[in-house]
This record gives structure tokens, sequence and C-alpha cells, in this order.
């Protein structure tokens, strides 16, 4: 009992203690519903609390939040800020943010009353989220922490902080689960006010959001609105996309409308659900019913093109499609003769709109979502060529280093929600888990990103430890499980082929840097001395004695040249190797998430960006065109998702069609048709070679730099290229005019060039 009493003194002066040392939200608690002690499911809580100012006059009003759950706030019925999902997904019992709202708009001075109301949602906290579709994953209560701190006109200062004199009721919202979709009832008002029961919940964990918010972008009017073979009302939006439908509806008191949301159509036409795993797409709302009534869910999401509903008549008027996505803005495009390729420049950015949504999520529809390790290494460039992602990838990154193990697994979705079905057990595997090496150097060589480099080096090297901690010490080769190159088409290339590879890419990419931090780091010189000895092990294991590889697959070529693990004797070998075995395969990819990404450029550095364009040109199954031949709007997780008679395939039952991983073909795209590259962390010094080709007749590249805008477009006229490109000021540009000598040429100016395209 004695010991019991002070365990709960202690607990009191951690609380107050950490509460006062934490501002800006220092003297606010926690709260929630009090009882029952709600879980997820239930009706999203409200949490009310009027204010009358102190003076007439505000001079500035901060509004410090943040919550256990999603939250929406409003004061005096205007929405605060334009952020959905906030505060974000991260590790929660490690870190979680906290958003900063400038709301002096919205108050108005003493004598009038001004009514703060904040609703939470389940979203990640609570609701359903990850593979296994648990819930409840980072505790059971739907929470609010906030703060307002008010200056006044004449100088003074006040603030109001959620306490036990708030109260808690519900309202319309019935339910509301990112993976079940929302239902609101409109009739039933904010009721059933109660007070609130305050937690001792430290804000230890509370850090400010310094990345953009998920907020409304694009809106789509329907495009086709029809009547499937199963007699259903089916809205096509035209675009496959992660977000809600907005209605305007006037109806009886007490209809239901039920707009279910699908990402294609079968064959038959009528739409197609069996993709979506434990989710349940639908929203549901019961009408008030006299009044037009404005309807939209606030705390789930979708990933559609199609919808069907249901007591209601759709018209081009009365509903849209509406985007949601991480607010990044737009930093390059590309554009270029073929309108198939223009397409596959909006699929890739569509797969990014979808998938950027406040983490690198694997896809936005079935029950997974989640921050697959793999795809975001895979999709970094050309993310950033097309969107400044900088930020985004950063708050990913912390958070990676957060759910790092002891021993330096990475987990192998970040935020890690496999722990909550794997009891905390983490592993990854290569490819993966090299995500914790691959984006910090990635955001370094894009943004000379030095400060990401200073904050990952513990989690790079943790990482690079764990490898080595596999690595047979007497050979010198790591052999464990591997997802393989996944999803390829074709000969699967050896698992300890690639942990092999992808832990000699780590190891460099840890050691470089060493090197830019001038790191005097006492293992350095044991890293350099194991990475040659694996560098050694590869050659022996990996090589045979007619220099080729015992993986006889593109992926497997593709690894080792784009890693340097060939010695330089053998490049060319190999190279010719990749092509014939490319030619072997009716000239078509046979490359899966790791292999994909490298396969153009490697073609095009190496002097065969014929064969680049043939495969970019390929039309049938598997390559990027076929899709886009069948309607495809973003990428699919699988090549052949689709079969050519519409049949969805059998390799899997829950194909995502909005999957971004081969959209990494992107990079190519500005990298080698427009021509524009790095050649010095973040574009300080750069190269401009583009590489015309295929049935392209002109190609248009830009890039926003923090220098500038780069710009490299060519068009062919006969046997006349014309080139036009522009580098901005501050910056060294080497231009490579095809057929001529490369120049070095300063920034701050536009050059033109017209020469005759070389022979063959
Ligand atoms: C995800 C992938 C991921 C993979 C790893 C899938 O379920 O959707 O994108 O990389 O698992 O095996």
């Amino acid at each position: 009992m004695k010991n019991s009493l002070l365990f709960l003194l202690c607990l009191f002066l951690a609380y107050n203690s950490s509460a006062q040392s934490y501002p800006p939200l220092d003297g606010a608690k926690w709260i929630s519903a009090a009882s029952p002690f709600d879980s997820s499911g239930a009706p999203c809580p409200i949490f009310k609390k009027n204010l009358i100012l102190r003076t007439a006059t505000l001079r500035k009003a901060i509004f410090y939040i943040t919550a256990h759950g999603v939250y929406e706030a409003r004061i005096n019925n205007s929405r605060v800020g334009q952020a959905y999902f906030a505060p974000g997904w991260t590790p929660y019992d490690k870190r979680l943010l906290y958003q900063t709202l400038d709301v002096t708009g919205l108050l108005q001075g003493a004598p009038q009353k001004n009514a703060i109301n904040v609703t939470v949602g389940d979203g990640w906290y609570r609701g359903h989220c990850g593979t296994g579709g648990f819930k409840n994953n980072y505790g059971r209560d739907a929470s609010l922490l906030c703060k307002l701190v008010l200056l006044y006109g004449d100088g003074t200062k006040d603030s109001l902080v959620s306490d036990d004199t708030w109260q808690v009721g519900t309202g319309p919202i019935r339910r509301s689960d990112i993976f079940f979709g929302e239902f609101q009832d409109t009739n039933i008002p904010e009721q059933d006010w109660l007070p609130v029961h305050t937690s001792l919940t430290s804000q230890i964990n509370l850090q400010p959001q310094m990345h953009a918010p998920v907020t409304q972008q694009e809106s789509f009017t329907p495009k086709r609105i029809f009547t499937s073979p199963k007699k259903e009302t089916i809205i096509d939006f035209g675009q496959n996309m992660a977000g809600w439908v907005k209605l305007r509806v006037k109806g009886h008191k007490g209809d239901t409308i039920r707009v279910t949301h699908g990402e294609a159509l079968d064959k038959d036409g009528n739409i197609y659900l069996l993709n979506l795993r434990n989710c349940d797409p639908t929203d549901i709302y019961v009408l008030k019913g006299g009044e037009v009534q404005i309807l939209e869910p606030h705390f789930t999401y979708h990933g559609f093109r199609y919808v069907r509903v249901e007591g209601f008549r759709p018209s081009s008027e009365n509903c849209m499609a509406i985007a949601l996505h991480t607010d990044l803005p737009h930093s390059g495009s590309f554009s270029c003769s073929n309108p198939l390729i223009n397409q596959l420049q909006s699929n890739i950015e569509w797969g990014l709109n979808s998938n950027l949504f406040d983490v690198p999520t694997d896809c936005p529809q079935r029950g997974e979502r989640l921050g697959w390790t793999g795809d975001a290494q895979v999709i970094l460039k050309t993310a950033a060529f097309n969107r400044d992602v900088q930020k985004f990838f950063e708050k990913w990154l912390y958070d990676l280093a957060l759910e790092q193990s002891v021993n330096g697994a990475v987990a192998r979705v970040n935020p890690d929600a496999y722990q909550f079905c794997s009891r905390g057990f983490k592993w990854d595997v290569a490819g993966w888990g090299d995500a914790a090496t691959i984006v910090p150097m990635g955001l370094y060589d894009i943004y000379e990103d030095t400060a990401i480099l200073e904050h990952q080096y513990a989690s790079m090297k943790a990482w690079v430890k764990y490898e080595l901690a596999r690595v047979n010490p007497r050979t010198f080769i790591w052999s464990d499980f591997t997802f393989g190159d996944w999803l390829a088409m074709g000969p699967s290339t050896d698992s300890s082929f690639i942990d092999q590879s992808y832990l000699i890419h780590s190891l460099e990419l840890f050691l470089q840097a060493v090197k830019i931090l001038q790191v005097s780091d006492p293992d350095t010189p044991a890293f350099h001395e194991i990475l040659e000895q694996c560098k050694r092990a590869f050659r022996r294991k990996f090589i045979t004695s007619e220099g080729l590889l015992t993986c006889n697959t593109q992926t497997a070529y593709l690894i080792a040249i784009q890693f340097h693990l060939l010695p330089d004797s053998l490049v060319d070998r190999g190279v010719q190797r990749l092509v014939q075995l490319i030619h072997d395969n009716d000239n078509h990819l046979a490359t899966g998430f790791l292999g994909t990404p490298f396969l153009l450029p490697v073609l095009s550095e190496y002097g065969h960006t014929d064969l680049a364009y043939t495969l970019l040109g390929q039309r049938t199954i598997p390559s990027w065109l076929y899709p886009i031949t069948m309607g495809a709007t973003t990428f699919w997780e699988h090549w052949d998702a689709i079969l050519p008679n519409g049949d969805f395939s059998n390799s899997s039952p829950s194909h995502s069609l909005n999957h971004y991983a081969y959209g990494a073909v992107g990079d190519w795209l500005y990298q080698y048709v427009a021509g524009i590259r790095s050649l010095a962390p973040g574009y300080r010094r750069i190269l401009i070679a583009p590489h015309p080709g295929g049935d392209l007749t002109w190609a248009k590249g830009a890039y926003h730099c923090r220098y500038g805008n780069i710009l490299s477009e060519w068009k062919l006229n006969g046997k006349t290229l014309l080139m036009h490109v522009e580098i901005p000021p501050g910056i060294e540009a080497v231009i490579a005019v095809p057929g001529k000598e490369r120049v070095t040429v300063q920034g701050g100016h536009s050059y033109y060039y017209t020469t005759l395209v070389p022979a063959g």
C-alpha cells in the first residue's frame, strides 16, 4: 500500500513536472470521455469549452493542439486550419506531433462568447491499422490535449488549456475508421454532454510538426454516371486517387445514402471490391431532411476511382471526388510528344499523390496503407523530381530511427504497425531495411541535406551493424530470407545475392556519410576492412569463372552494375549479358520492385538507350504502358493485375491498383530523356545530357532545385535537334549536346543549340 502510494506520488510529480517542462502545452491535461472508457468504433467524442475573452481587443491567439486519434477543431463553428488527419501518424508512444495554429481571426472579443469544439476520430491511434487489421493499437482512448494562448491588445496575456472544465459529448459522427469508412447520422445533434476524464499521460513524447499536413487537394466532377449490369448506380471520376466524395443533397428525414469506393470495374462493368482485403470502403449518411446538406467524411479515406451510390441520384452538380494528400509543392514537370508516356507521367504523379499521405504508403485502398521501407526507398528519387519531399521523408526517417531495435533491425513498415501482431519482434530484409541508409543519403544527394545525415548517422550505422551481424564470419556472405525482387515476373533472383549486394551498398553509403560528415568514428577502419572482405566474397560466390553472374536474371545484372559489384574488366560483359537477357525475354522486362528502378538508367548509362526506349514502348505484359492501354490512371502493384480480357489476375487476390513502386521509372524520364542530372549534392553542379530516342519528337523536363529552375527541352526537326537549356544562377553546368564535345557553362543563362542528330 505504502509502495503504491509512493508510486502514485512519483507519477503525479513526473506528470506535473513533464507538463511544466514541455511548453508550449504546459499546464494542459489530456482529456477524454470519462465512462465508459471508449474504444474504437464508438461515436467520435466532441470536446467543448466556451470562452469569453478578457478584453474586446485581441492581438494574437495561438492554438497548440494534438490528440490520441485524429482531430478536427472548430472555433465558433469555423474549421481551424486546413489539415486533415492531424496530428498525423508517428510512432505515438515515442513521438507525437502537435500543431501550432493562428486562430486570431476566429475568436471574437468580449463580451461575445466563443465556442471551442474539437472532434476526435479513431485514426491510426485506435482505429484499424496494419495488415493484421488490429485496432486500439496505440491505446483505447480518444483524447485531446490543447492550449490556447491569448495575447491581448493591452499587452496582457492569458491562456486556456484542456482540463477538467471541458465537457465531452457525441454528435452526428457515429463511427469513423480509416479502413471501415464513416457513418454519420445527421439527425443526431451534438449532445450527451458530460464532464471529461483527465489523465496523467506524460507529455514527454510531444514534438512540433515540421512537415506539411494532409490537406484537401484536387477535385473531380463525375466523368461518367451509369447503371451497371447489377443495376447499381456507379460514378466514374476518371482518376484513381486517395480521398473521398463530397455530396450536396436534399432528401427526406431518415433517408440513407451509401457511398462505396472501388478502384476498378470488373470485366462486366460492375464495381470491383475484391482487392480491398479487410476494408469496408463505404461511407454512410442518414439525412436530416428538408434543407440542402453538404456531406463528406472527416476521419476516413479511400483509394478509388469509381463509387457506387445508393439512396441518391448523382449528377455532375451534386457530387465531387476530392483527393487528399500531404501538401507537397510541385518540384518538377515532364512532358513529351508521346501521349502514352505523358499518361505514364500522370500515373506516376497520381501514385505519389495517393501514397504520400503523411507517411509514404504502399497503397491507399486495402487493409494495408503502410510505410513499407522498400517501396519508399525505390520511389525517393522520382518523388523528389516531382514534389518537394525533403521534410516529408525527414519526418519519416526520424520515425524509422525511433522504431529501430537495439540490434539495429529496422521495422519493415514505418511506423511499425507490425509490432502489434508480432509482439514487438522486428526484422527487416535486404532492399527494405536498407531504406535506413539509402533514403538519408538520397536526401543528402538531392538537397545537400547534411542535417539529415547527422541525425540519421546512428540509425544508418545500427542498420549496417545489423546486416553485418548476419554475415557468416567464415565466408563473409549474408544469406537470409528476403522479399527477393518483389513481384518480378520471371526467374527469381537468389536471396543471398540480394542480401550480399545490399549489404555492400549500405556499407558504402554509410562510409560515404562518415566522409561527408568528417566523423572520426573508431569503427570506420573495421568497416572498410569488412567491406573489402564482403566484396571479395561476392565475387567468389556470385561471379563464375567465365565472368558471368551465377544468378542469370535481369535484376542480378542490374544490381551488380548499379552497385559497382563487378570488376571493371567485367562490366561490359555484364551489360552485354543484361541486353541478351532482355532480348531473350522478347525485349520485355523481367524485374520487380528492386530491379525495375535501375533498368532504364543502366541501359542508357552503358550506351543502350535504344533498348531502354524499346522497353518503355512495350504495351504487353510486363511493361509500364500495358496498364495504360488498359485505362489505368495509377501504377498497379502487379504487372499483370488485370489481364487483356479484363479478368483480374490470379497472382494475388488483393492486387492494389495504386502502388507507386514501378513509377520509379520517372527518374529515367527526368535524368535521361530530358537529361537533367545532378553532379554534386543539391544540384550545385549539374549535367544536361538529353537522350532523344524511341518515337519521341520532343521532350521537356523542368526541375526546381534550391538555386532556381533547371529546364531542358529538345525538339527534332527532321534530322536536326534543337535544344533549349536554362541553368539557374549560382551553379555550373556541363552540357552534353548529343554527338558534340561537352561544354561547361555558368548558371544564370539560357542556352540554345542546333545540331544534326548523330547517326546510329
Ligand atoms: C506491400 C508491398 C511491400 C511488400 C513486401 C506488400 O504487401 O504492399 O508494397 O513492399 O508487401 O513484401
